[in-house]
Formats: C-alpha cells, sequence, structure tokens
C-alpha cells in the first residue's frame, strides 16, 4: 500500500489562520522558532485521529486570535486513488468530511481503519511514535509484520522425532487447534487413566477375595465320584421302573376285570328267576305246548351265554394272576434317598466350582482393565509429547523469528526475550538498542536516526509506504532516505515560514 500526501489546507488551526501545504517526494519547511513547523504534521495526525503526531488528545482551537471554526482538509492518493478527507471544529463541535461530504464519525473512522492501522501510520509517519508505545505493544507490532519463519523451517530445527511428529500432524490441523485438540485431550486421558487404574485395584482385590480354595482338579475328582455313584443309582431306579410299569398295569388290569365280574354277578339272579309264562301277554289265550317249549329253549339258551360270557371273564382275571404272581414290586426307594443325598453332597462342590468360573471371569476383566489402563496412558502420553512439541515448536519458532528480526536492523538492536536462567519457556521481553544504549538514553539526532531506522523495518515488512514527518531536521547532519514521501522541518534563524517542494536539500 503506497499513501501519499498531495495537499494539506489549515484554517484556524493553533497559530495558522490559513495555510495551504503542497506536498511533493521531499518538501522541507522551513522558518524561525515558533513560526508553526511542527504545527503542520500535528494538523494532520489531527485530522485523522482528533490528536497531536505523538497519541495525545489535542485541541487546535486558535488562543491568539478570535476565529469561529477550525478546519483541516488533507488530500491523500491511496494506491493511487485520491481521497480528500476534512475535520472541522466548531463551538467545540467535530464535524467530518470525505470528499466534501459531511459524514459521521463513525464513517470517518472506518474508512481510516480500513485503509490503514492507525498505530502503524503514526509509526511510519513520526520517527519518535513508536518509542511512545508500551513495549508490549510495540513488541506486537513488530512481530505482527515480520512474518513468521515456515513451519518447515521451524521442524527441521527441532529434535528428529519431534519435527517429524508435528509436521505429520500439521497436515490434517492448524497448530492452534493441535494445541487445543491435545490439551484437552491429555485432561481427559489423564481423568480416564485414574479411572482405569482404579478400576484394575478393584478387580484386583475382587480377585484376590474370591479366591476359591480348593483346587479345581480336586473338586471335578471328587464330583465324579459322585456322579458316578449316582448314575448307578438311578440306572437301577429306571430298570426298577421299567418292570414296576408291568406290575402295575397288570394289577390296573385285574382291578378292571373284577369289577367286570361283579357287574355280571348282579345281572345273574334277574336271569335264573325269569318266569315262563303260559298265557299270551296280549290276548291272555295260554300258549299251547310247543310255544311253551320256546320260550323254554329261549330262555336256557340266554342262561347258557350268560354262564359262557362270565366264566371267560373270571378266566382271563385268574390267568392275569397268574402272570402277576410270578412278578415282584421292586422297592427303590432307598436308592432314591440315597441319590438325594449324593445330589447334597454335590452341591457344595459346584458351588466351589462356580467360583472357579467367576474366576475365570474376573481374570478376563482384569487383564481387560489392565490393557484399557495400557492403551489410556498411551494415548495420554503421545499427548503430552505432542504438547511438549508444540511448545518446543514455539519456542524454536519465537527464536528464529527472533533472528529474522534482529537481521532486518543495521544499527539497531532488538531483543524480543528475557535472558533465560532455566529452561523455561521463553519470556517476552522488548528493548531497542544503539551501541548498547536504550532509545532513551540516546541524542536527539541518535533517537530521530534509530526512528527512522525503525520505520523503515516496519515500512519494509507490512509494505505500507507512507510519508515521514523529520522535525528538527537540523539537528542531524546526514540520514538514509526513508521510504515514503520525505517531510522535514528546519529552523533556519530569522526566516519567516517557507514550504518548498524540493528534490535536493
Ligand atoms: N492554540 C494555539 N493558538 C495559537 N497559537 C498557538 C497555539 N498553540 C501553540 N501556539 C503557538 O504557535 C506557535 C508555533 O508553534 P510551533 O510548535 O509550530 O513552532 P515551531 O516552528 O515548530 O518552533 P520551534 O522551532 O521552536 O520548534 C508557537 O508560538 C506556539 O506558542
Ligand atoms: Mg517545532
Amino acid at each position: 500500500m503506497q499513501i501519499k500526501f498531495k495537499e494539506l489546507t489549515l484554517n484556524n488551526f493553533k497559530s495558522h489562520q490559513e495555510l495551504t501545504v503542497n506536498f511533493g517526494e521531499r518538501t522541507v519547511i522551513t522558518g524561525d522558532n515558533a513560526k508553526g513547523k511542527s504545527t503542520i504534521p500535528q494538523a494532520i495526525t489531527w485530522l485523522l485521529y482528533g490528536m497531536d503526531a505523538l497519541g495525545s488528545k489535542l485541541d487546535p482551537t486558535p488562543i491568539t486570535y478570535e476565529a469561529d471554526q477550525t478546519m483541516v482538509s488533507l488530500l491523500l492518493n491511496v494506491d493511487g486513488k485520491d481521497l480528500l478527507l476534512g475535520r472541522e471544529l466548531v463551538k467545540g463541535k467535530a464535524k467530518y468530511y470525505i470528499n466534501e461530504v459531511p459524514s459521521k464519525a463513525t464513517e470517518f473512522n472506518e474508512v481510516l481503519t480500513e485503509m490503514f492501522d492507525k498505530d502503524l501510520f503514526l509509526s511510519l509517519f513520526n520517527p519518535n511514535y513508536f518509542f511512545t508505545l508500551n513495549w508490549t505493544k510495540q513488541r506486537k507490532m513488530i512481530l505482527q509484520y515480520v512474518s513468521a519463519p515456515a513451519n518447515k523451517q521451524v521442524f527441521k530445527e527441532l529434535p528428529e522425532a519431534q519435527g517429524n511428529k508435528l509436521s505429520e500432524l500439521v497436515k490434517k490441523h492448524s497448530m492452534k487447534n493441535l494445541k487445543e485438540i491435545h490439551r484437552e485431550n491429555k485432561n481427559k486421558l489423564n481423568k480416564q487413566y485414574i479411572a482405569a487404574q482404579s478400576r484394575t485395584k478393584t478387580l484386583k482385590e475382587q480377585l484376590e477375595n474370591n479366591a476359591p480354595t480348593v483346587p479345581l482338579e480336586s473338586l471335578n475328582a471328587e464330583d465324579s465320584i459322585l456322579k458316578k455313584e449316582i448314575q448307578e443309582l438311578e440306572s437301577v431306579i429306571d430298570s426298577a421302573a421299567e418292570k414296576n410299569s408291568e406290575f402295575n398295569s397288570l394289577q390296573s388290569q385285574i382291578l378292571a376285570l373284577n369289577d367286570q365280574i361283579e357287574m355280571s354277578k348282579e345281572r345273574w339272579p334277574k336271569l335264573r328267576d325269569e318266569k315262563i309264562e303260559d298265557t299270551c301277554r296280549t290276548c291272555k289265550r295260554p300258549l299251547d305246548e310247543e310255544s311253551i317249549q320256546a320260550v323254554e329253549d329261549d330262555k336256557s339258551k340266554r342262561v347258557d351265554e350268560y354262564k359262557a360270557q362270565h366264566n371267560e371273564i373270571v378266566n382271563k382275571r385268574n390267568t392275569l394272576k397268574e402272570k402277576l404272581k410270578v412278578l415282584e414290586y421292586i422297592d427303590v426307594s432307598e436308592q432314591r434317598t440315597k441319590v438325594r443325598e449324593l445330589e447334597a453332597k454335590r452341591s457344595p462342590l459346584q458351588q466351589e466350582m462356580s467360583k472357579h468360573k467367576q474366576l475365570e471371569g474376573l481374570q478376563e476383566q482384569v487383564s481387560e482393565a489392565e490393557n484399557n489402563e495400557k492403551h489410556t496412558l498411551l494415548s495420554l502420553n503421545e499427548s503430552i509429547f505432542i504438547l511438549d512439541s508444540i511448545k518446543d515448536f514455539e519456542a524454536k519458532e519465537a527464536e528464529l523469528q527472533a533472528e529474522k528480526v534482529k537481521g532486518l536492523f543495521e544499527n539497531l538492536s532488538i531483543k524480543l526475550f528475557k535472558e533465560l536462567k532455566t529452561s523455561d519457556e521463553p519470556q517476552p521481553d522488548f528493548e531497542i538498542e544503539k551501541d548498547g544504549k536504550g532509545y532513551k538514553k540516546l541524542s536527539l539526532s541518535e533517537g530521530i536516526r534509530a526512528g527512522l531506522e525503525l520505520r523503515n523495518v516496519l515500512s519494509e515488512q507490512s509494505e505500507v509506504i507512507a510519508p515521514v514527518f523529520v522535525d528538527n531536521a537540523e539537528s542531524i547532519t546526514k540520514f538514509k532516505e526513508p521510504n515514503g514521501q520525505l517531510i522535514i522541518s528546519r529552523v533556519v534563524a530569522g526566516k519567516e515560514l517557507e514550504v518548498k517542494v524540493d528534490e535536493q536539500d
């Protein structure tokens, strides 16, 4: 960016009732003391920021003559584009103009801040301005405009493991994000690690408390003996049950047949006592002999049938009874009691065996917890390593940048960090020295030269070219042509104020 001053007009600004200054590449203001030389740069900074050239509030209302209003306007050229800015003060009230258009203070300020940073502009314009700033602000400005070394360059200077790790990680995240991610990770994993440790501890304690007293092999051996005994008894019980079921079925069949026999017996008296009728049931006439014989034959036939049937049931039952006689009911209640006793003996064994099973599960949980603990620790250490690497990176980056800053100055030495006694993080500091002397110790001309060198570095690094005003230039014999338009003021005894655009001094 290139900022040029073209024309400045002052109306009732301090001692100047009316003054127009035209600027060239080199503008020389001459005049005796108190002729109003220093008032000219003040008019510019007042117009832009309402301040004097060192950044203090300024009321330019004339005190030696009457005036209704104060007005300053400046025709600037920024990157080839003209801009006319004006500030007016009427009865203590400020008014603003952008290209002659009355504007609000906010609009006016916006136009300025969009163009250039106030501190940068004032530092470039007035070689003394930078030194009035607080050291942290000075340091920030220098570092802001001196670009940081490339990551790659810093990685090379780090221990290999750190450099490799970071160069891999920055492919995905910025250094700032990495720092946030791993700072959070570290906190999280720290907590997780503590939790994992206590889980392992609890599980191990459980493991100790639940340890079975009898070894699994002897439990198994004892149990299998009992199981074998039970099996043998159960096979006796099973075969008895088979035989007993035949016995039971015979017995129930006999009982059923007994019932049938009883029912048959009940039918007998009625048949036996049945009378042979000798008259017709309907007409009551006496039956002939043949008919009577037929009725008698019928009855004896039914008696024969009954007897045959009855005897058959009785015989069937008797046969079954004979069969039952050779069968024997086997009593296995003793064996059953024995089985129950044996099962009761197995129960504590099985409880102890299940403890072994639980133990296996617990052991698995313990090794899982230990694994988890190990993994958490690994990731935790990884995050710690990354954070340490970032810290070292930042220190190295600052160191390289400090070297770069130093390299930009010819006659000034810049200190950006405190002298370190420990290997702690570098502590920011800021000092500008010339031949081992701080700015405040410099003579007037030394101070101006130091200021000019500094504002030139700022101009080169920020790539903003702006005019510079060297006041009291008679006090320096020679100085390097600065970047941008040069405006100098000199005291010339007995001379009225004169502004000359001068290519040669
Ligand atoms: N508000 C004001 N109204 C009128 N005159 C003022 C006002 N403020 C300052 N002055 C006077 O303006 C005159 C010019 O001051 P200025 O600082 O510009 O002079 P100079 O040419 O830079 O002098 P020197 O060579 O001593 O640096 C001085 O006499 C000063 O007292
Ligand atoms: Mg002066």
